[in-house]
């Protein structure tokens, strides 16, 4: 948002003076609130602290009625009951019904109402609000199948009957166990046998129940601090809380786990810190609350753009996650201890203390056992990433702003003029007729149809912005529409909600109303914008949402969407119900074509829909180095199609950061150059040389790995492993390297990148997670032993090393843009395992219609294999006609090149090899490679004559 710069509203520029009346730091900080600025936040802080000085005498007013208890056709459930005091100070109780669903998918959800809500209508109630707890967090987030595993089994004892114990097996072979005790209420999930998660551990589990405004809120009993529970103020801003105070909290504990992961969004390492003081520890609980945070903080707990409250826990043997589905405000407190090593191992334990401010109890716990099993689980509850078209994984080219057609035509003629490929060119805000989205500043693009005719002759695209504020301005018909068919958020009394963003004054769309989807489907119709363009795709900014007069530069809490809900209720989801609008909208606008949007707020399921950039940082190089751990973050909770703005958004970079961040960038599954409308102009050309040819080279070799990125984006498409792989999903028993957060796997090639995030660094330190060999990917160097390796990293240098074992295809000539790649032979490059072994996938299909959920599509395993030294291509699929047509729609692509690394050339038979394709053989020279001391031995063999389509087999 940091517009405030320019062309500002009177508000903006008032606003500026502020933020510039504030200290450089703390100017961003004071915006947001802290823990002990929420109210609720800071009461379940002070409950749990109350807890732990209590210690073993901690007796909290929640338990199980064990009469309640039932267990059917995979689900247990009963009713939780709380002692409270009633306002006379008699002694009473609330009652909060529970479910404990054991899931086909393999995951056990947890949920807990609030029964009096339930129950119509309560007095003292207010009028218009939805009475119940808000509990559709799961609606937009889960769309998996949460159908009960009917072979859940109880198996509780008799024994532990007496004690009031429940006991249900679950998952295949019944081999995850849950159990369920009523007081003190806790309920413990085992694998195999072991302990893997607790809930209410700690006894922290605490929910608000509703209660009218007492005269005297001193006077509640069961109350630790009553101070802003009913209504509060922040920064001059008044939140009315007509509900009254709702919240939820639980401590989750991970027992024999040291290391906890996910949480994102923060700009902050990859393994989370301890949250209560410390050494090298926050004070504050991380939290989840959609801002725009403009120039964020690095190592920082506080809350960003996009909230995905999933957390994995990794130790050797052992991967688990929960799933907190709430899409209101969430802090999250995380300690580690050493509570019981007798009962539970050698390392410390993780506890967190999950706290949101209102909605259900609603947790999903997944026993893993490993990585890649916990992200099949959680993808099976909130969906796995959607394929992108495939120009979508090349370079996109942004700025606020291109000025006009002739500016964007310029920079896309230049890419040419300097052989750099790319394939989309992005308008800022700038473009449109005084920020009214869908209206276009005619004086500076008069033509704009024309100007995409143009980009598409190379297969370019175009990316407009389109946020969800509205201007509210006479005559403006997008405006006019909204207001009159009443779709936009509404206020606390039913109004038209009004706020101010770029525009000026705005109304926001409430796409959580099915109508106003409809509504904004309307808008990008055919011939409505951009004539009936098909290369048009969308960036959906502000959407956190930014309102800059708003509390915490975001919505009212108590203004009211569709469902009567409260925005307190939905606010980390509303991000995702525009995006899900716009998606819809381009789908509408083309249906056989795969949408593109881009979104900078998020929640859990957002991946279903596109990609996500970590929003406005800086051109400086801490900037540049947070990047990673936050990638990290996004891909293993669920967010494959992550970026972040290549060059630092505000500011000028070094031409030496800028080359850098290119080398970093070629590896960000999002791949997007942007800079804010004060920078200076920095697209690839300008620094001149050598940078200019060494951010060629590095963007031409993410074009030359697109077939793999493609492959891998298609594996997470259905499986949920993410793009940047941690050191742990491919070394899960080395537990040095989870702390290890500057370097990651890429997608299946098996490439281990180390970004350059020093300023002049000639050299830098490759931590190896296992024993496998690995070779220095561009001049094959041999490193091999667990630990840290020294490697050369001039500026001309890309530090990769190709772990042994992985095949993966490249296409190596130079194109304009990714579509125009489509039929260029491939290169297969092996790089063999300490055994002489390797394998790997390819797969392909049109790159931007829908047919591939047809099974339009090629999917090929190779295969290397050390004891005939034989490589041989064979299906992954079963043959249909759908397959068939898409084979034959690229019979003419062939493999050019075979580059083996690392082949004992004592085994080769002579300096040629035999191909066999379709009952045919015919032998074919190699090129070796002299094997200087240090180095693998390069294998190399042109022109093999074999398809990508149909089986073969070489031998070597
Ligand atoms: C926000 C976005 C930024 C964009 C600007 C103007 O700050 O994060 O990327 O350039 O708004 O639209």
């Amino acid at each position: 948002m940091a517009a405030f710069a320019r062309k500002g509203t009177i508000l903006t520029a008032l606003l500026l003076v502020f933020l510039m009346a504030t200290p450089a730091l703390s100017a961003k900080k004071y915006l947001f609130k802290t823990c002990e600025q929420a109210p609720f936040c800071r009461r379940n802080r002070a409950y749990a602290d109350l807890a732990e000085s209590n210690g073993a005498a901690w007796d909290p007013p929640y338990a199980i009625d064990p009469s309640t208890v039932t267990f059917d056709s995979g689900v247990l459930q009963g009713t939780i009951v709380k002692a409270v005091t009633d306002p006379t100070g008699a002694p009473s109780t609330v009652e909060f019904p529970f479910q404990l669903a054991f899931l086909e998918s393999g995951s056990a959800r947890f949920v807990v109402d609030e029964k009096q809500r339930v129950q119509s209508p309560i007095p003292g109630f207010p009028e218009g609000l939805t009475q119940r707890r808000y509990n559709e967090a799961s609606k937009w987030a889960v769309t998996g199948d949460l159908t009960p595993d009917i072979s859940a089994v109880e198996s509780t004892t008799d024994d532990e009957r007496k004690n009031d114990i429940f006991h249900v097996r679950y998952g295949r072979d019944r081999h995850f166990e849950a159990i369920v005790q009523s007081k003190p209420l806790q309920i413990t999930f085992y694998r195999d046998g072991e302990t893997h998660v607790i809930l209410n551990d700690r006894g922290l589990f605490n929910i608000d129940q509703y209660r009218p405004k007492p005269a005297d809120p001193t006077s509640l009993g069961d109350a630790l601090d009553v101070k802003d529970m009913w209504e509060e103020n922040f920064g001059g801003k008044e939140d009315k809380k007509p509900k009254g105070p709702e919240s939820i909290a639980l401590d989750v504990t991970f027992p024999d786990y040291e290391h906890v992961f996910g949480i994102p969004e923060h700009a902050d390492r990859f393994s989370l810190r301890e949250t209560r003081g410390g050494d090298g520890n926050h004070d504050e609980p991380y939290r989840l609350f959609n801002v725009d945070i403009f120039e964020y903080e690095v190592n920082s707990p506080m809350a960003m753009y996009g909230a995905i409250p999933f957390m994995q826990a990794h130790k050797k043997g052992s991967s688990v996650a929960i799933f907190w589905a709430n899409a209101a405000e969430t802090w999250i407190d995380i300690t580690k201890k050493k509570p019981n090593p007798e009962a539970f191992g050698v390392r410390k334990s993780t506890q967190t203390h999950w706290i949101s401010e209102s909605g259900v109890m609603d947790l999903y716990v997944m026993l893993g056992p490993d990585p890649s099993s916990v992200y099949q689980q959680y993808g099976l509850l909130t969906g796995f990433t959607a394929l992108p078209p495939i120009y979508a994984l090349g370079y996109h080219q942004c700025r606020w702003n291109y000025n006009s057609e002739e500016d964007v035509l310029e920079v896309d003629a230049n890419f040419d003029l300097y052989d750099i490929p790319y394939d989309a060119i992005w308008l800022d805000i700038e473009y449109t007729d005084g920020k009214k989205y869908f209206t276009w500043l005619k004086s500076m693009f008069p033509t704009p149809e024309k100007m995409m005719q143009a980009l598409d002759k190379r297969k370019r695209k175009l990316v407009t912005i389109i946020d969800p504020h509205i201007k509210k301005e006479a005559g403006y018909k997008v405006y006019e529409g909204l207001s009159k068919s009443e779709l936009a958020v509404k206020t606390d009394s039913g109004e038209e909600f009004n706020g101010w963003c770029w525009p000026g004054e705005s109304a926001w769309i409430d796409t959580l109303n099915p109508k106003a989807i409809e509504y904004w489907k309307d808008q990008f119709k055919l011939g409505k914008f951009c004539g009936h363009e098909s290369n048009l795709l969308i960036w959906n900014d502000m959407n956190e949402p930014s309102i800059f007069n708003g509390p915490e530069v975001s919505a009212p809490r108590d203004t009211v969407h569709y469902g009567n809900w409260e925005h307190r209720d939905v606010h980390n989801v509303y991000g995702l119900t525009f995006v899900n609008a716009t998606v819809q909208a381009l789908q509408a606008r083309h249906p056989r074509h795969r949408p593109f949007v881009l979104t900078r707020s998020f929640f859990a399921g957002s991946q279903r829909l596109g990609a996500v950039w970590t929003g406005d940082n800086a051109a400086t190089w801490d900037y540049l180095k947070i990047v990673t751990p936050m990638l990290l973050s996004h891909s293993i909770a669920g967010f494959s199609f992550v970026g972040a703005d290549v060059g630092g958004f505000f500011g000028n970079p070094t031409s030496e950061l800028l080359t850098r961040w290119y080398q970093a960038g070629a590896f960000y599954p999002f791949f997007r150059g942007h800079a804010h409308i004060e920078s200076k102009r920095r697209e690839p050309w300008l620094p001149g040389e050598p940078y200019t040819s060494l951010i060629r080279t590095a963007i031409r070799m993410r074009y030359q790995l697109l077939p793999s990125v493609y492959t891998a984006f298609h594996r997470a498409s259905f499986d949920g492993v993410p793009i940047v792989r941690p050191m742990f999903l491919l070394a899960p028993d080395n537990e040095d390297a989870l702390g290890i957060d500057d370097q990651f796997f890429f997608g299946e090639t098996g490439l281990l990148v180390k970004p350059i995030v020093e300023e002049g660094a000639t050299s830098t330190e490759i931590y190896l997670p296992d024993e496998e060999i690995y070779y220095d990917y561009l001049d094959q160097t041999i490193y091999q032993g667990i630990g840290y390796k020294h490697i050369d990293a001039p500026l001309e240098k890309i530090p990769i090393l190709a772990r042994g074992g992985h095949i993966f295809v490249r296409r190596d000539r130079y194109r304009r843009s990714a579509t125009l790649m489509s039929h260029d032979p491939l290169t297969l490059v092996v790089h063999l395992d300490k055994n002489g072994n390797a394998a790997g996938v390819l797969y392909l299909d049109d790159g931007e219609t829908t047919a591939h959920s047809r099974g339009v599509y090629l999917h090929r395993f190779f295969m290397f294999n050390a004891q005939d030294n034989i490589l041989r291509s064979r299906s992954m699929q079963a043959s249909s006609a759908f397959n068939k047509s898409f084979e034959k729609s690229i019979d003419d692509v062939r493999i050019e090149k075979i580059v083996v690394v690392g082949l004992d050339l004592g085994k080769l038979k002579n300096h040629a090899v035999e191909a066999f394709q379709d009952r045919k053989s015919w032998s074919t020279d190699i090129h070796i490679t002299d094997v200087a001391a240090g180095k693998a031995s390069v294998v190399t063999v042109r022109d093999p004559k074999v398809l990508v389509t149909g089986d073969w087999s070489i031998q070597f």
